[in-house]
């Protein structure tokens, strides 16, 4: 037996007993006639003291462990004289009479502790030891529960799991497909899947009536802090219901899962917006209702008055920064450089302070009489104290812009407290979403999202408008999930894809399995994906989803350590019957 106890475990009650621990050197220190060594395991960190009295040698060699050796420790638990009440096992310390090394360790890279000096590069590259910081490791600890606990919430509502294939036909859904190479077909790839959308689909055609799947899923796009290359989704499918007993079971989960992690309960029903709201009032499909802000309109009321900003732009908008009428010149131009900068771009900001003493003041004064600027003050329910800032443009990018600048000026105000949690659903999405570059419709959600039965007429005639029966769980401004119920008859389907500018024979060549699959009866049915990777994140409090991840890749889709991807073998290329033809580099 390495070991009697975890490093985590031994209390006070435990004084006198002999116990043998394993684990690494958090570190050791020699003091007076004594040395120290902390041993650290997954479970906690435990104190171990050699004394020179009782054995010179053994302290001596305890003296000269490195950091993070294997050690195996046998002694008595000993109350300790003076108590560290920061640590579980504080009260205790074990008097250490065998010490043995288990393994020796290179001086890491960077220090194992919650407050490291590694950079990010420095403790991607040694992953595995970045892994042994408690605080990384508590976030695994934390996936690991909650994946547990959704697969007993889902399995007590009769939900199967079923796993589906990850070498699967390339049919994008919106991002890139990674693609790998058959060498049984040459020529020919499989793709990985981007979800298991079509697999659960048939599934449902095949009677499994509740499905769901912890699963991973592959995209390349560009990175983000919220976005993997491979990450994780909690994948469901119902039969026979709308989008009301999607929204109904999904929206319990997730208070399950906030009341079991969080010990929060949301009481009330999660509130639900149209997308149309989402983008009018926050300028996003996604708003962080932590805080308001709302945006207001104010075109009519700054139309005509000889300032062509104003009187160019289709759409002018603005939000009520409360208390900010004491923002200096210096504040006010680093906001209008947030605005200015090209993640943003935005040509400028304007704003109108209502000063405590009554008084108002703009950065448009000389346009507008002071009363023109109280009725956009009173517009925007703005109070003495308070700062508008304005921005004016086309109509969906403005909006765009002052949705980032809503989010900098929550951010700047407090009112983003990654502790507290606002949920919401996002209902009524668009179908179908155009492009001007290609200049085609694409589905918003995907091909397989059913129209809302209302908006059916307008197919063909106002192909924009229609709705689609589509929604997404929002949680502090972060897309949580998202689904829809889908189109469950062939023809409907087959015209879809005509929308979508599929010919009849990319549709047999893309989908002709699931259009086969409807002609023998598919049920009704919809469901929804969870971002498993952004949930944890979201509940960890992280900034980014890769801290959830044992082992992500950075933000050009490299694992930096294990070095992929990588080049592979000519023999392996020619296998694959595959010839490369690298653009030479610039
Ligand atoms: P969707 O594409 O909206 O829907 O994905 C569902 C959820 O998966 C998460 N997600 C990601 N997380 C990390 N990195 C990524 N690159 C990434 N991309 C998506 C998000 C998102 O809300 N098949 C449909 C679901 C359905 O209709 O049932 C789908 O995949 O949290």
């Amino acid at each position: 037996m390495y070991r009697t106890n975890t490093c985590g475990e031994l209390r006070l009650a435990d004084a006198g007993k002999v116990v043998t621990l394993a684990g690494w050197v958090q570190k050791n220190r020699r003091m007076g006639g004594m040395t120290f060594v902390d041993v650290r395991d997954r479970y906690g960190i435990t104190q171990v003291v050699f004394n020179n009295d009782t054995d010179a040698d053994l302290c001596e060699a305890a003296s000269r462990l490195g950091r993070e050796y294997v050690v195996q420790i046998t002694g008595t638990v000993a109350e300790r004289q003076s108590k560290n009440p920061n640590l579980p096992t504080g009260d205790i310390e074990i008097i250490a009479r065998e010490l043995k090394v288990l393994n020796r360790s290179e001086v890491p890279p960077f220090k194992i502790e919650d407050d490291t000096d590694g950079g990010d590069d420095l403790r991607m590259k040694y992953r595995y030891l970045d892994l042994r910081r408690s605080c990384v490791r508590r976030n695994l600890e934390l996936r690991h529960r909650m994946a547990f606990e959704i697969r007993r919430y889902l399995d007590s509502l009769g939900f199967l799991e079923v796993e589906t294939p990850v070498l699967i036909k390339s049919t994008p859904e919106g991002a890139r497909d990674f693609v790998v190479p058959s060498r049984m077909n040459p020529g020919q790839f499989y793709a990985l899947p981007q979800s298991p959308q079509t697999f659960k689909q048939l599934l449902m055609v095949s009677g499994f009536d509740r499905y769901f799947q912890i699963v991973k899923c592959f995209r390349d796009e560009d990175l983000r802090a919220d976005r993997q290359p491979e990450f994780t989704q909690i994948d469901c499918e119902m039969s026979f219901v709308e989008q009301e007993d999607v929204l109904q079971v999904f929206e319990g989960l997730v208070k399950h899962i906030f009341k079991y992690v969080k010990d929060i309960d949301f009481t009330e029903p999660f509130p639900r917006m149209t997308w149309a709201d989402a983008m009018k009032y926050y300028g996003s499909d996604k708003p962080d209702t932590r805080f308001g802000m709302r945006f207001v309109e104010l075109k009519d009321l700054t139309v005509g008055k000889g300032f062509s900003v104003m009187d160019d732009a289709p759409y002018v908008g603005a939000i009520c920064a409360p208390g900010c009428a004491n923002y200096t010149r210096k504040q006010l131009d680093q906001l209008t450089e947030f605005v200015k900068r090209p993640q943003v771009g935005a040509k400028g900001m304007m704003w109108v302070k209502l000063e405590e003493d009554g008084s108002i003041k703009s950065s448009v004064g000389k346009f507008y009489t002071d009363d023109e600027l109280r009725a956009w003050a009173e517009r925007c329910e703005a109070k003495k104290g308070d700062l508008i800032l304005i921005l004016a443009g086309e109509t969906m990018k403005t909006r765009k812009q002052l949705n980032e600048l809503r989010l900098e000026m929550g951010s700047r105000l407090g009112l983003r407290d990654p502790q507290k949690f606002s949920c919401l659903w996002v209902v009524d999405f668009p179908l179908f979403e155009w492009d001007d570059e290609t200049q085609r419709y694409y589905a918003m959600h995907h091909p397989f999202t059913s129209p809302n039965p209302d908006d059916i007429d307008k197919l063909e005639t106002a192909t924009g408008e229609v709705r689609a029966t589509a929604y997404d769980m929002v949680v502090n401004g972060n897309e949580l999930g998202g689904g829809s119920i889908r189109i469950h008859d062939s023809e409907l389907q087959n015209k879809m894809f005509h929308l979508l500018g599929l010919s009849d024979e990319d549709a047999q060549y893309k989908f002709g399995f699931l259009m086969n699959a409807f002609k023998y009866g598919a049920p009704p049915h919809g469901g929804l994906a969870f971002g498993f990777d952004r949930f944890v994140s979201i509940l960890a409090g992280l900034d980014s989803i890769r801290d959830t991840i044992a082992f992500p890749k950075n933000n050009s889709g490299r694992d930096v350590m294990i070095d992929a991807p990588s080049e592979i073998e000519q023999e392996q290329l020619d296998e694959l019957s595959i010839a490369l033809a690298l653009k030479k580099e610039e």
